[in-house]
Order: C-alpha cells, then sequence, then structure tokens
C-alpha cells in the first residue's frame, strides 16, 4: 500500500499568498507513506531505539558531519569546530539531536494520522528556510539515522526494516522539501524591507 501527500496539510498551513502554491507543489509530489506492515516494523522499533534516543541523535550528526561536512557549516555553533570527536560530548549537539529525534518520535506517533504529520513535516520544512538549511541536504539524514541506530537494534534488524526507515524519511523529507520551496516563494513575494533575516541559527 501506498499514499500520495494530499495537499490537504498543506491547504491548511499556507497562509492565503501561498496556498495555489504549496497545493500544486504538494500534489505534484508522488511520495508514499509507509504500509500498514512498514508502519508497525517502525512502531515496534521505535520501543527499543527511544530508549538510546540522545545517543542516536548525537551519533546521527557526527556521521553527517563526517559524510558531509558541508552540512556542518550550517550550524553556526558547529561551523568552526574541527574535531568532529569533540562533538561527541558537545551540550548544544546534544539538544540538537534531542529535538530531532523528538520530532521523528512524533512522526512515528503521527503514523495513524497521515494529514497531522504532514503538517507537521512542512511546517519543519519552513522552518528550515529561515534555518537556511536546504533540501538537497535532507536526504542524508535518513542514512545516518540508520547508521546509527543498526547496531542498537542488532539481530532485530532487517532488510525489511531498513526498507520501511527508509521509506518514512523519503516521505518526511519530501514533505519538509515541499515546506521549504512553499516558504521560500511566500517570501519572494513579500517586498524585500519587510523580510525578516534569514536566522542562520542559534545553534
Ligand atoms: C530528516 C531531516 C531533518 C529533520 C527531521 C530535522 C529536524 C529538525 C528539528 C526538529 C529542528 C528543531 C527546530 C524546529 O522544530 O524547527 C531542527 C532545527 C535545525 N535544523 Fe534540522 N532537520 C533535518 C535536517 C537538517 C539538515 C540536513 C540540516 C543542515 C544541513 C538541518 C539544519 C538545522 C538547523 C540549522 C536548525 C536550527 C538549529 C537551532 O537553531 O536550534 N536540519 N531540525
Amino acid at each position: 500500500m501506498g499514499c500520495a501527500i494530499s495537499g490537504l496539510a498543506a491547504k491548511a498551513e499556507f497562509g492565503e499568498v501561498t496556498t495555489e502554491d504549496a497545493a500544486a507543489d504538494v500534489a505534484a509530489a508522488d511520495a508514499s507513506c509507509p504500509s500498514e506492515e512498514q508502519i508497525q516494523m517502525i512502531k515496534d522499533s521505535w520501543k527499543v531505539i527511544r530508549d538510546d534516543i540522545a545517543k542516536v541523535g548525537i551519533i546521527m550528526f557526527v556521521r553527517l558531519f563526517e559524510t558531509h561536512p558541508e552540512c556542518k557549516d550550517v550550524f553556526f555553533l558547529f561551523r568552526d569546530v574541527e574535531d568532529l570527536e569533540r562533538l561527541r560530548t558537545s551540550r548544544e549537539l546534544r539538544a540538537h539531536g534531542l529535538r530531532v529525534m523528538s520530532f521523528i518520535e512524533k512522526s512515528v506517533a503521527r503514523l495513524d494520522q497521515m494529514e497531522r504529520l504532514e503538517a507537521l513535516a512542512l511546517e519543519l520544512g519552513k522552518g528550515h528556510y529561515h534555518y537556511n538549511a536546504p533540501p538537497k541536504y535532507y536526504s542524508y539524514v535518513g542514512a545516518e539515522f540508520i547508521g546509527a541506530v543498526q547496531p542498537i537494534l542488532k539481530e532485530r534488524w532487517t532488510e525489511e526494516l531498513e526498507e520501511a526507515w527508509k521509506t518514512l524519511f523519503q516521505f518526511v523529507t519530501g514533505l519538509m522539501q515541499r515546506g521549504y520551496q512553499a516558504e521560500s516563494k511566500r517570501q519572494l513575494a513579500v517586498p524585500p524591507k519587510e523580510r525578516p533575516d534569514k536566522k542562520n541559527t542559534a545553534l
């Protein structure tokens, strides 16, 4: 079973200026959401992963910065850190990793309410426009998450489970991308003087 992104969440989430654009963008997407079977596998494995979310968050980001150093440059606080080993004990990275893992937890909890999950991910994508974190980087995160949780799940890890998590990440990051694009279009419609500065983040 699969599902296409509905577009309803976009309509609910975006203001008058961008509703049409956002809905068109979202309707054009054909990201499949996880099947019933995959949802069950994701939920079962999450029960194990959640005991280690702080650890997974850190490992995931250190791996991301190792494999794609350009992602580190997006983070004001981490961009000048040369020795990635130092980040393993960084309170800031721990806090950030936990925020991202909490988002994953919420996503898992909303797997039975796809429209709510869509709304959540679209909103996150909008936020990432303001963090200067472009969509080309989002797809890296799923692979690093998988690399971080595999050793925790040990023999419980299967190819099917990997496929299920990949599907969820593709679904969520596809929506984030749509949110990012809609927000960038919305900002272009705002006269430059009234545009808020991109935050490029407290982190
Ligand atoms: C699956 C992909 C991703 C997920 C689920 C995710 C999730 C999150 C979450 C939950 C936050 C906390 C703030 C909020 O709720 O808006 C956040 C903040 C942020 N993310 Fe992501 N993110 C992803 C990918 C990325 C990538 C690839 C980058 C950079 C290359 C990035 C850069 C940032 C930055 C700079 C912040 C703001 C940090 C701060 O000031 O607290 N994110 N992200």
